[in-house]
């Protein structure tokens, strides 16, 4: 119905310092999916979200920045597209309340972070199912209902894991509407990326904060080369081929090179390539992908009062929406 414009929304967690896997998997496609559009995308960094896991201060305020610093360096817009900290719309909270009273206990029993938390009790043998999990993990996904709603958020891209929060927005919506007026809320819709794959990590393994084998995207030259040079390998010799599909330096290479780059590494991987030049190769075409960025987020860590007014002018932004959108829900309940 043409009463919700289609609008673009995403949330990032601030849950850990960002790297390429971050990059390769939910900044680049976030940021192209809004250079496909001429309207405003909205982005926002989830903040109370990441309360239910981050209980240090200063490090939910170092995050918070860390976040919000790449997504610019990376190019996000702010002049064209609004970014804000979830925490500076307190309309959300509110609209968070008035849906933990249409939506119903046992959709929240079946959300799958939830329910993975209670296995994992039940696994221990934890006496108390519910041992350990906070109230906030439990309407985590009602909060991000609100997160979508308030802003009247209709297409939202996700990684796969986040489909079923999506759902939940959309019974909730759909609950709301039921009980309380048509057509105030839109019904969002979850855009699950075509799979952007997985970067593995300098282990192997799926690179992870968890695994501590990532790449950072930030730090100096010199500690990207200290990293690339801890890859694993195995023990071929300079002079052996070397299968590219099945080698962890050519699967990171080939998401920061050209086509032409990776086409050559390719044939020099059959032909013998060492280690070595491999991982100088590796970093070369990371530090040429990552140098100017780098900057760019060493400039705006630098000044907090720089970075936080463009969070400061999104919020301001998004409120101009959440405020008319409040109104009419709170008039709809009859508050
Ligand atoms: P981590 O696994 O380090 O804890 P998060 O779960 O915080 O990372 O992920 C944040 C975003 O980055 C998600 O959209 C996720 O899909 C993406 N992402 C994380 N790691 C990778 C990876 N190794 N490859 C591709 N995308 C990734
Ligand atoms: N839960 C999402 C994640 O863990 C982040 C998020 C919070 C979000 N609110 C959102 C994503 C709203 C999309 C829309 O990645």
């Amino acid at each position: 119905m043409a009463k919700h414009p289609p609008r673009l929304l995403t949330g990032i967690k601030p849950s850990g310092t960002p790297h390429i896997g971050n990059l390769v998997g939910a900044i680049r496609p976030g940021l192209s999916l809004s250079a496909q559009r001429t309207d405003a995308a909205y982005y926002f960094v989830a903040d109370y979200h990441a309360l239910t896991v981050i209980h240090d201060p200063k490090e939910m305020t170092r995050l918070v920045r860390e976040i919000a610093a790449s997504w610019l360096a990376f190019g996000l817009d702010p002049s064209k597209d609004v970014f804000y900290r979830q925490s500076a719309v307190p309309e959300t909270f509110e609209l968070a309340w008035v849906f933990s009273c249409v939506c119903g206990k046992g959709l929240m029993n079946r959300a799958h972070a939830y329910k993975a938390a209670v296995a994992a009790n039940e696994e221990k043998g934890d006496a108390d199912p519910d041992a350990g999990i906070s109230m906030g993990l439990f309407s985590y996904p009602i909060l991000m209902a609100a997160d979508i709603l308030v802003v009247a958020g209709t297409q939202v891209p996700v990684g796969q894991d986040q489909r079923q929060h999506v759902e939940i927005a959309r019974d909730i919506a759909t609950r709301f509407n039921a009980t309380f007026g048509k057509n105030v809320l839109p019904i969002p819709d979850a855009i699950i990326g075509e799979d952007t794959g997985v970067l593995p990590g300098i282990d192997g393994r799926k690179m992870s904060k968890s695994y501590g084998n990532v790449i950072p995207l930030f730090g100096t030259s010199k500690q990207l080369l200290k990293v690339v040079r801890r890859i694993k390998t195995d023990s071929s010799m300079p002079g052996e081929p070397k299968d590219p599909d099945t080698t962890l330096l050519f699967q990171i290479y080939r998401h920061f090179a050209s086509s032409e780059q990776t086409a050559a590494m390719r044939k020099e991987y059959e032909a013998g390539i060492g280690w070595k030049d491999a991982k100088d190769a590796l970093y070369d075409v990371l530090e040429a992908k990552l140098e100017e960025p780098r900057r760019r987020y060493d400039e705006l860590m630098q000044d907090p009062t720089t970075l936080d007014g463009i969070l400061a002018d999104g919020a301001e932004k998004a409120r101009a929406v959440a405020r008319p959108l409040l109104d009419r829900v709170r008039r709809a309940v009859g508050i």
